[in-house]
């Protein structure tokens, strides 16, 4: 376009831009202000972002980024406040090795630490057993309610993570063995048999009466020593009460003849060598928590 042509409007008086789109004109109203200034306002904001601020590529021809005068870095930010995360854990995990459940239970902040701690740790290194939540599994005992085969406190349970249960390696593992009475030949079929009318007389479930009489002085001497005189069980040897109705194989005549047939001496692995005191510990009190420990 030319500029020597000045078209002028006939209607408003101003000036087009010469162009015409089916007889309509467009006029060349100037911008208005309001939105200039505010136009050269984020130019000259550019301008001193640019400068102050890194930018990838700030400026043609100036590599792959300029840092800016303010040495700002958003990669150093996170890194100082990782670090200082991992500060603040290491004086909290400290706190945690030192205090007792009583402190653990009325500190709201390290309650809340080693409950978090707690928690993710379970996830990544004990659901697969235990279950989500520890909601647990056949073999695998519940640890969300109150039932404990071992020591229940959060000592007995901290012992518990750190030596295993029948775990060989570890010395002072927690250890007991029922032994597997039909097979190994200690008791006939029979007995066994009778023997299961008798658990499941002790816990309240349908038995042949006359089968449980008949083992009744046979329980006493072969299971007493650990299962307890009535069945109470025994968490000196992890022996489970057999009148509680909480099975960790199973319930029914199947399930405990199984059970008395073959004895199960199931394995919980060691952590002490796995996991270090503070995650140990941050474990006891969270699954101390989840069961309503003692
Ligand atoms: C390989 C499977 C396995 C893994 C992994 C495992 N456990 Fe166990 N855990 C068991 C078994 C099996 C028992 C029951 C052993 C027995 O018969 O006494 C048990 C028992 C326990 C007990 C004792 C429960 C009671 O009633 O006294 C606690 C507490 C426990 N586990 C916590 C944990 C924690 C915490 C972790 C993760 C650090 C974990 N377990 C990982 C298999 C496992
Ligand atoms: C040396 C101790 C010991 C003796 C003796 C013993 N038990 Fe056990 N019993 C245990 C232990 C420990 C467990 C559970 C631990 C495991 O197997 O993981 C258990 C588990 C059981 C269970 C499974 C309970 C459940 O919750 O699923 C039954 C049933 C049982 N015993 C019955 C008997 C009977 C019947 C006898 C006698 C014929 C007997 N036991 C003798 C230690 C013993």
């Amino acid at each position: 376009m030319s500029d020597e042509i000045k078209d002028i409007d006939d209607h408003s008086g101003i000036e087009t831009t010469g162009h015409s789109w089916d007889g309509i004109k467009e006029l060349n109203n100037p911008l208005p202000r309001w939105w200039l200034y505010i136009w050269y306002a984020t130019i000259i904001w550019g301008v001193i972002y640019m400068v102050f601020m890194p930018a990838i590529p700030a400026l043609p021809g100036m590599g792959t980024n300029t840092p800016g005068l303010r040495n700002h870095s958003d990669r150093d930010l996170v890194a100082a406040a990782v670090a200082e995360l991992k500060e603040a854990r290491v004086a909290q995990s400290e706190t945690l090795l030192e205090a007792s459940l009583e402190e653990i239970e009325t500190d709201r902040g390290l309650q809340q630490f080693a409950l978090a701690m707690g928690e993710s740790l379970f996830g990544d290194n004990c659901a697969t057993c235990h279950g989500a939540g520890g909601r647990g599994a056949v073999g695998y005992p519940t640890l969300a309610d109150d039932v404990w085969l071992w020591d229940g406190t959060l000592d007995g349970i901290e012992y518990t993570l750190r030596h295993g249960i029948r775990h060989e390696a570890d010395l002072d593992t927690r250890f007991s063995l029922m032994p597997s009475f039909g097979r190994d030949n200690l008791l006939s079929t029979d007995q066994i048999d009778d023997l299961t009318d008798y658990v499941l007389l002790v816990s309240g479930q349908e038995h042949d009466a006359t089968a449980a009489a008949r083992v009744a002085e046979l329980y006493q001497q072969q299971c007493a020593s650990c299962h307890g005189v009535n069945g109470e069980g025994d968490r000196l040897q992890g022996a489970p009460n057999l009148t509680d109705r909480e099975w960790l194989f199973g319930g029914s005549r199947d399930d405990i003849y199984n059970t008395i047939y073959n004895a199960r001496n199931s394995h919980m692995p060691a952590w002490q060598d796995r996991l270090d005191d503070a995650s140990i510990k941050a474990l006891a009190v969270y699954v101390h928590t989840l069961g309503g420990g003692e």
